[in-house]
Parts: C-alpha cells; sequence; structure tokens
C-alpha cells in the first residue's frame, strides 16, 4: 500500500493537516479556556472585595454587616455562588447559606491572595482565598456551566477537525487519482503496443506537462523499435527472395534433364548452370552469415595493430586479377604507415568490398586512385574510381541490405548489394564513419575514417 504514489501523497497530506489543525485547535481551546477562567477569577476578586468592605474589625472584634442585598445570591440553598469566611489558622467564622453542610477547604499556612479549581459535592467549583488583614476571605463560584461549555467546544473542535480530515481524504483520493490516470494510461497503450501493433503511440490530450517528456521518450524507443523490426522484415524478406532465384535455376535445370534421357553435353550445361546458382547462392548465405556476425551484440574480433597501408596492400594484390582484366590501374599514396587496433580478416573484407565495387563499376581502362592519410584521431582512406557514378538519388540507399543501383548489371558482376552494409558495420565496430560521393558518368569517392578499437583489458 506505502509503495503507492497516490497512498503516500495522501498520507503525507493527512499528516500536515491533522498537525497543523491540532495545533490550531489547541490554540483556540486554551485561547478560550482562559478566557472563561480570567473572567470568572475576575469576577470572584470583586466579589470577595465586595464582601471585604462589608467587614469591621475594631479591637479584635469583627463585625459582617451583610445586608440582603449583598446576600441574595448566597443564601440559596440551590445557589451556585458561595462564601465562607476564616481566621488565617482555618477557624470558621461566617459562610454563605448556599454551603449548606459543606465547607470550602482551606490550607493554613498560605497568606496571599490565590485561586484554584477544586471539586465541592462533585461539582467543579472555582474558588479564591482573600487576604485581609486577620481574616480570609473565600469566594467560590460553580464553574459546572463553563466547563461544560470547554467540554463541548473540545467536542466541536476534534468533531470539525476529524470531518475536514475525512474531506480532504476524500478529496486528495479523487486528485491524485486523476492526477495518475494519464499514468495508467500510458501504461495501458504500451501494454497494447505488440509486435503486430507496433504503430501504434501514446497519444492523448489529457497527459499533463509533466509526463508528456515520458509519452515523448515511449514514443521515440517504439519509433526506433518499429523502424528496426520493419528492417528485420524487410532484410528477411530481400534474403528470400534473393535466394529464390538460384534455387528455382537449380530446380527447373535439374527436373529438365531428369524429365528424360539427354546427350553428354545437354547434362553438362545443366550441371554447369547448376554449380553456378549454388555458387552464387553460397556467396548470398556467406555474406549474410558475415552480416549477421558484424552486426550481433557479441561480434568476436581478433583485436591487433593493424598498419592500414598494408591491408590495403593485401586487398588490392587480391583483386588485381580482375582489375587487370578490365584494364583498370590502382594506384595507392601516402606515405605515412597508420596503425590502428582492429581485426585483420575483418579490416581486408572491408577495403577487398571497397575496391571490389570501384573495379567492378568502373569503365574499362578506367583508374582508381587510393590515398591513405592522419586526420586528427582518425586515419582517412579515400578510395576514387572514375567508374558509371551513382545517382544522387541512390546515394543514401547504397548502404541498404541487398541495395543495388541497377540489379541487371551488378547481378552480372556477381554483385548481391551486402558489400556496402558490411562495410559499414565493419566500420562502426573500429569507431568510425564511411561517406560517399559521386557523379554519374565521373566516379565514385568513398572516404573511410578510422579510429581504432579501444582495447578492453
Ligand atoms: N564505386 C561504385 N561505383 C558505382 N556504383 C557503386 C559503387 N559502389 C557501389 N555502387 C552501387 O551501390 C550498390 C551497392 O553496393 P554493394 O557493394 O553494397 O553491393 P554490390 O556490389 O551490388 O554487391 P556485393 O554484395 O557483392 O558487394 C551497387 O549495386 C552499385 O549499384
Ligand atoms: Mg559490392
Amino acid at each position: 500500500m506505502l509503495s503507492s504514489i497516490k497512498a503516500k501523497i495522501i498520507i503525507f497530506y493527512l499528516m500536515v493537516l491533522f498537525l497543523s489543525l491540532s495545533v490550531l485547535g489547541i490554540f483556540l481551546y486554551l485561547g478560550l479556556g482562559k478566557i472563561v477562567h480570567d473572567s470568572i477569577d475576575s469576577s470572584l476578586l470583586s466579589r470577595a472585595k465586595a464582601l471585604a468592605m462589608l467587614i469591621n474589625e475594631d479591637n479584635n472584634e469583627t463585625e459582617f454587616k451583610f445586608s440582603d442585598d449583598v446576600m441574595w445570591e448566597y443564601n440559596s440553598p440551590k445557589s451556585k455562588s458561595f462564601f465562607q469566611i476564616r481566621r488565617p489558622d482555618g477557624t470558621a467564622m461566617e459562610k454563605s447559606a448556599s454551603l449548606g453542610d459543606s465547607e470550602l477547604p482551606f490550607q493554613t499556612g498560605k497568606n496571599q491572595t490565590s485561586f484554584e479549581t477544586i471539586l465541592l459535592n462533585n461539582k467543579p467549583v472555582r474558588l479564591i482565598n482573600f487576604h485581609l488583614h486577620n481574616l480570609v476571605i473565600q469566594c467560590a463560584e460553580d464553574i459546572k456551566d463553563q466547563t461544560n461549555l470547554l467540554k463541548n467546544y473540545r467536542i466541536v473542535l476534534s468533531l470539525s477537525i476529524l470531518s475536514i480530515m475525512i474531506i480532504s481524504a476524500s478529496g486528495g483520493f479523487i486528485i491524485a487519482r486523476k492526477a495518475l490516470t494519464p499514468v495508467k494510461e500510458i501504461s495501458e497503450t504500451i501494454d497494447r503496443i505488440s509486435e503486430s501493433n507496433l504503430s501504434e503511440r501514446v497519444t492523448g490530450k489529457n497527459i499533463p506537462s509533466e509526463l508528456k517528456g515520458l509519452a515523448a521518450s515511449f514514443n521515440r524507443t517504439f519509433d526506433s523499435l518499429e523502424k528496426a523490426f520493419n528492417r528485420q522484415k524487410q532484410f528477411t524478406a530481400d534474403a528470400s527472395h534473393e535466394l529464390r532465384t538460384p534455387l528455382s535455376v537449380i530446380l527447373s535445370q535439374s527436373e529438365i534433364a531428369l524429365r528424360k534421357e539427354r546427350a553428354v553435353e545437354e547434362y553438362r550445361n545443366a550441371l554447369a548452370a547448376v554449380t553456378e546458382a549454388a555458387k552464387m547462392m553460397s556467396q548470398i548465405v556467406q555474406k549474410l552469415l558475415t552480416l549477421a556476425r558484424l552486426s550481433s551484440d557479441k561480434v568476436e574480433l581478433n583485436i591487433e595493430d593493424i598498419n592500414i597501408c598494408k591491408t590495403i596492400h593485401e586487398a588490392v594484390k587480391l583483386l588485381n586479377p580482375l582489375a587487370e582484366q578490365k584494364g583498370i590501374s590502382i594506384n595507392i599514396s601516402g606515405n605515412e604507415q597508420p596503425v590502428i587496433r582492429g581485426d585483420r580478416a575483418v579490416l581486408l573484407e572491408l577495403f577487398t568490398n571497397l575496391i571490389d565495387n570501384a573495379v567492378k563499376y568502373n569503365t574499362p581502362h578506367g583508374k582508381i586512385d587510393i590515398s591513405i592519410r592522419k586526420e586528427m584521431d582518425f586515419i582517412v582512406t579515400e578510395i576514387k574510381d572514375t567508374g558509371i557514378g551513382i545517382h544522387e538519388g541512390d546515394l543514401d540507399k547504397v548502404f541498404d541490405r541487398f541495395y543495388r543501383v541497377d540489379k541487371s548489371r551488378s547481378r552480372e558482376s556477381g554483385g548481391i548489394g551486402l558489400g556496402l552494409s558490411i562495410c559499414e558495420e565493419i566500420v562502426k565496430l573500429h569507431g568510425g564513419r564511411i561517406e560517399i560521393k559521386s557523379k554519374v558518368g565521373e566516379g565514385t569517392n568513398v572516404t573511410v575514417y578510422l579510429k581504432g578499437i579501444k582495447d578492453v583489458t
């Protein structure tokens, strides 16, 4: 219960309210009590003084000249006013008829006027002991009515505090519930969002400004989740599509060859077509595996010091036969010997893919210029070809998986459309970026920035 924000708000709010109302109530009660007691005390003092004025003391003779005018309020047994006159040693001298057989309590040894509240015949009574020469005038008054008034006031005050607390608790509960309703709505929307319903978003005019940031964060997360999910779906669809073509070649060639007895030459042609299609499938599967490995969270790399120049030379060596076939010349420039921490095989794959593109999409007898330089924290490699170039509208798509500008041309040269996606993953793993610029008919310029992987020790 206490883990709920609602309960915490209400309990805190009620505690503060209870403390404030109690302090206020106690002050009001004490204030009223003081006013009541002060007025009783001052009336008792006046009465004692009035009696004192009517007492004559002469040569130890004490004469009480109380007229009926003064005595009327003390005479009745039902009266609520009492008096008793004593010697300082407590000897009773005179008392009001209203006291009947009772006596007002008296303590010897005190010689100053004092007030006290006592019980007389089980009734609360306020008493003054007024000292006058050799006499003590005790005046008392039944304060049952005033005590009742204070008691009632106490009850009304406690009931008011209780009602205010109940009303406030209910109000607080309603306000807290209303304030937290949008949170519930947001969580219900999030619960509804599932694999089949990834496009739903947290919306609503009722979302308070404090929660708009939270809703926006959720929406952003779902946006990127939806994009990633759609990319994944598209990728699976594309991969199946790419594999279907060579598969249908294999199936159809085999079926046709097996339909009837054929000449050796026909079998040879069929097997050649099947081998070609299987090679294509094997290439696709291999590249898909590479891509899956590189983009996995647990990619295992063999990190060592890599001389980028050396790796580029290795890649060029691998592609030289193909370049020579097309009469393309490859030139490498840059005097520095830049070294980064990275995975040799993976970096070789990066440059092989890029130089392979520069050869594949080059014109016969074209040129490839590779330059290596250092720029701030990065080793920058630029691969420039004089090939067919890429249309501006296609430039931002060439890193998409299975994207080929000219499918038929790319397929002719064995292109699957995964090379640049693989390059992008490799560059990301090595703390860098890859940029591509191109002009149709003039050539393409790919720049790779590599920072190197920090060793985790
Ligand atoms: N240097 C370049 N000159 C012109 N077009 C290029 C160049 N590099 C890439 N492209 C275009 O970008 C597309 C994607 O390139 P990518 O390397 O990803 O795939 P691919 O070369 O077709 O196949 P592969 O997976 O075998 O590399 C290519 O199909 C091609 O159209
Ligand atoms: Mg390629």
